[in-house]
C-alpha cells in the first residue's frame, strides 16, 4: 500500500549504484504530484473531501470509481483547471492551487492531458493537431515541428498520417492522435481521462500498450482515470478507488483483487449496488402490480364488450398477459 518513508535500506551498495540511501528524498523529488487535504464542492454537492494523495514519479497510478464520483475533478486539480476550496496541490515543487497564470502555462508544458472527450480540432489535419502545442509553446521552426510530429505519430503507431483529417479516422486512431498531441512537448506526467472508453477490446489494448510504453520507454509518470478493469489491471502499478469524496482503497492490483472491502469487490467485478437493484426491481414490480390489478378487476358491465373474456388484459398498455413472471432484463 502506501510506501511512504521506508526506513529499511541501512546497507550500502545493495541498491542501484547511483542512489544514496541515507539521504532523505525531498517529497517533490519522489512524487510528481501531491494533494494535501483537498476538498472541493460545487454548490451543495461535495465532490472531494480532504483528499491526501501522493503520485510517485515514474509510476502508473490508476484512479477507479463510479461515474460522477469526482475522478475528472480530481485530476483537473493537478493541472490547475480547478482550484480546491481547501487544501494544497503540488506538481513537483510548484504550488498549483496558488500559481499565477504564467506559472500555470509553464507547468502545463510538462503535463500531457488526454481529455475524457479527447477533442481534436476537426478543421485541422492530424499533423496540425499534433503540432499545435509546439506552435503555442515553443519557437521550433516548421521543419523541426514536422520532424517532431512525425516522430510522435510513429510512436503512437500512426506514422505518415499527418495529412488525414480527424473525420477520416476511427475512434481508436483519434485517441492516438490526441495522445500524440499530449506527448509532443515531452511531458513528465500524462493524465489520461478514460483513455479506452468507447473502444473495442483490441483498440483498447493498443492504448494500454502505449500507456505502458510511454511509461517504461520514456519514463513518463502516468495517472489514468478509467472504468475499464482490463485496462486498469494491465497498466497499473497502483490503484485507487474514489468513492463519496474519499479514497476508500489504495494498493496494488493484487491487493485490490484480494481486498475484502465489499465496495472494492463490487466495483472490480462490476456488480450493481443492492439499493440501485431494489429501486429497479420495485419499478418493475409496480408495473406488474398495475397489470395484475387490471387483470383481476371484475369485468365492467358498461360499456359492453364484444368479446367478453375477463382474464384477458383489456387495458390499453402494451404488456401481454403471459409475462407476469418475466424477469427484468439486466
Ligand atoms: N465545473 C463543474 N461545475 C459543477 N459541477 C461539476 C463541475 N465539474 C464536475 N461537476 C460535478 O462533480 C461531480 C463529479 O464529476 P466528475 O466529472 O469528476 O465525475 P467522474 O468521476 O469523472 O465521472 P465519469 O466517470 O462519468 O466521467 C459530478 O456530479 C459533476 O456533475
Ligand atoms: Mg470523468
Amino acid at each position: 500500500m502506501n510506501d511512504n518513508d521506508q526506513p529499511d535500506n541501512q546497507g550500502q551498495g545493495s541498491q542501484t549504484p547511483d542512489t544514496t540511501p541515507n539521504v532523505e528524498q525531498e517529497p517533490s523529488e519522489k512524487y510528481v504530484a501531491r494533494l494535501h487535504g483537498v476538498s472541493k464542492r460545487f454548490g451543495p454537492l461535495r465532490v472531494l473531501h480532504r483528499i491526501n494523495l501522493e503520485f510517485e514519479r515514474g509510476k502508473t497510478t490508476v484512479i477507479l470509481g463510479p461515474s460522477g464520483t469526482g475522478k475528472s475533478v480530481l485530476i483537473k486539480h493537478i493541472v490547475g483547471l480547478l482550484k480546491p476550496d481547501q487544501g494544497e496541490v503540488y506538481f513537483n515543487d510548484v504550488r498549483v492551487d496558488q500559481a499565477d497564470e504564467q506559472t500555470l502555462v509553464e507547468m502545463r508544458k510538462k503535463i500531457g492531458f488526454l481529455f475524457q472527450m479527447g477533442a481534436l480540432f476537426d478543421s485541422m489535419n492530424v499533423g496540425d493537431n499534433v503540432a499545435f502545442p509546439l506552435v503555442e509553446h515553443t519557437k521550433a521552426s516548421p521543419k523541426e515541428r514536422a520532424e517532431r510530429v512525425s516522430q510522435v505519430l510513429r510512436q503512437v503507431g500512426l506514422g505518415g498520417l499527418e495529412h488525414k483529417m480527424p473525420a477520416q479516422l476511427s475512434g481508436g486512431q483519434r485517441k492516438r492522435v490526441a495522445l500524440a498531441r499530449a506527448i509532443v512537448l515531452e511531458p513528465e506526467l500524462i493524465l489520461y481521462d478514460e483513455p479506452t472508453t468507447g473502444l473495442d477490446p483490441i483498440r483498447s489494448d493498443v492504448i494500454n500498450e502505449l500507456i505502458i510504453a510511454l511509461n517504461k520507454e520514456l519514463g513518463i509518470s502516468s495517472i489514468v482515470v478509467t472504468h475499464d478493469m482490463a485496462s486498469a489491471n494491465k497498466v497499473a502499478d497502483r490503484m485507487l478507488l474514489l468513492y463519496n469524496g474519499s479514497i476508500v482503497c489504495d494498493g496494488t492490483p493484487e491487493e485490490f483483487r484480494r481486498s475484502d472491502n465489499e465496495l472494492v469487490q463490487r466495483f472490480i467485478k462490476g456488480i450493481a449496488d443492492e439499493q440501485d437493484l431494489d429501486s429497479i426491481r420495485s419499478g418493475f414490480d409496480k408495473d406488474k402490480e398495475g397489470q395484475r390489478s387490471a387483470a383481476q378487476e371484475p369485468p365492467k358491465l358498461w360499456p359492453p364488450k364484444q368479446n367478453s373474456q375477463p382474464s384477458e388484459n383489456t387495458d390499453n398498455n402494451n404488456l401481454t398477459n403471459n409475462d407476469n413472471n418475466q424477469q427484468p432484463e439486466q
